[in-house]
């Protein structure tokens, strides 16, 4: 039988959830949005039930997920409601924009036995599980530097941005909580936690905001050095981690949809790369592992330490290019 979902927030994202959730054949999908006009279009299009207000969602019926796809300063008061129904929860990534109740949604989570993750998407991406998997198999030994450059003309694949949480830090946005925020956690996914970081951030072009939109970090993940690059305006599309080890270097390029080992003494790049993906192919790979750590397999998604984790990057970014100062992360 199907897993009953519940999509609350079914703006940008949670519109793609629920159709990437219809798409794995495996769920039943409601929808929950407090914007009426948007709910009954989207209910209308994918045929589901529709709730315009979450409390009244829950009381309706029994689910047994819930993803939570709203701005990230109300993640985690869902979240919390979410496991006191007793269902398997997802949460949009950054899990939330301060610490407030973090460690009480962990309580939460581990008391209540239900599956709990955070949809940093990244983590199903051939690319990085490859990048991943080959760094841990410890053949080019231990990565020592790594270097990210990424940036893509946000106003092109977010036109709505100034109206959306992204205007404001508040509601989860600006380039480190919106953006940056997937490669951190990506990195911290490949060599460990940030222990100590200085951000630089500026708003630099994007018209009708002040958040910062560029974003210059130097970071330490234990023993390893790491920089960011990444800017919200550049032409080209693009998104490049060189991760430099002992015995050879391993890069991911997004844009190709590839990752690549040099290793030392070879003379050219070893190439690895899957066939071509759509953007939704990486969504629906998301809810089958959802589904799947509903009932009780492995999954590489998130965990809720990891994202706790990439929550506290992201305010000690925040904190550091407001003071300008290096910030340790406990
Ligand atoms: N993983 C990704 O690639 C990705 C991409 C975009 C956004 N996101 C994240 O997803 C979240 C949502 O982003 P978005 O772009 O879809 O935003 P959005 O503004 O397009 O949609 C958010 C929706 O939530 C609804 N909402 C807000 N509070 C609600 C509540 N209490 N109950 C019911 N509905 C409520 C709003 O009416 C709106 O329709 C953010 O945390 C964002 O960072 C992730």
């Amino acid at each position: 039988m199907n897993d009953v979902i519940l999509i609350v927030g079914c703006g940008s994202i949670g519109e793609r959830h629920l159709r990437c959730f219809q798409r794995t054949g495996r769920a039943e999908v409601a929808a929950c949005d407090a914007n009426t006009a948007l709910l009954q279009r989207v209910a209308q299009q994918y045929g589901v039930a529709s709730f315009s207000d979450f409390n009244a969602a829950l009381t309706a019926r029994r689910y047994d997920g819930i993803v939570i796809a709203t701005p990230a300063h109300t993640h985690v008061a869902l979240a919390l409601a979410a496991l006191r129904h007793g269902a398997a929860t997802f949460i949009e990534k950054p899990l939330s924009t301060n610490r407030s109740k973090v460690d009480e949604l962990r309580d939460a989570a581990a008391k209540s036995g239900c599956f709990t993750a955070v949809a940093y998407v990244y983590h199903l991406m051939p690319w990085i599980l490859g990048t991943r998997e080959f760094l841990r198999s410890g053949e080019i030994g231990r990565p020592l530097h790594v270097s990210v450059a990424t940036g893509q003309h946000f106003p092109t694949f977010r036109p709505a941005y100034r109206e959306i949480y992204y205007a404001r830090h508040e509601s989860g946005g600006g380039a480190i909580q919106d953006a940056l925020t997937h490669i951190a956690n990506a990195v911290e996914w490949f060599i460990g936690p940030t222990t100590r970081l200085f951000c630089d951030a500026a708003h630099q072009a994007l018209e009708g905001v002040t958040v910062e939109d560029t974003v210059s970090v130097a970071a330490r993940n234990g023993g390893v050095l790491v920089n960011y690059a990444l800017n919200q305006f550049q032409a080209p599309s693009e998104m490049t981690i060189q991760i430099h080890c002992e015995g050879g270097s391993v890069r991911v390029e997004g844009h190709e949809q590839r990752w690549s080992v040099f290793r030392r003494g070879a003379s050219t790049w070893e190439h690895h790369k899957a066939a071509p993906l759509e953007r939704d192919d990486v969504f629906i790979a998301q809810a089958n592992a959802f589904l799947d750590g509903m009932h009780g397999k492995a999954t590489p998604l998130a965990t809720l330490d990891e994202a706790a984790q990439t929550l506290k990057f992201n305010l000690a970014a925040l904190e550091s290019a407001r003071s300008g100062k290096a910030v340790e992360i406990a």
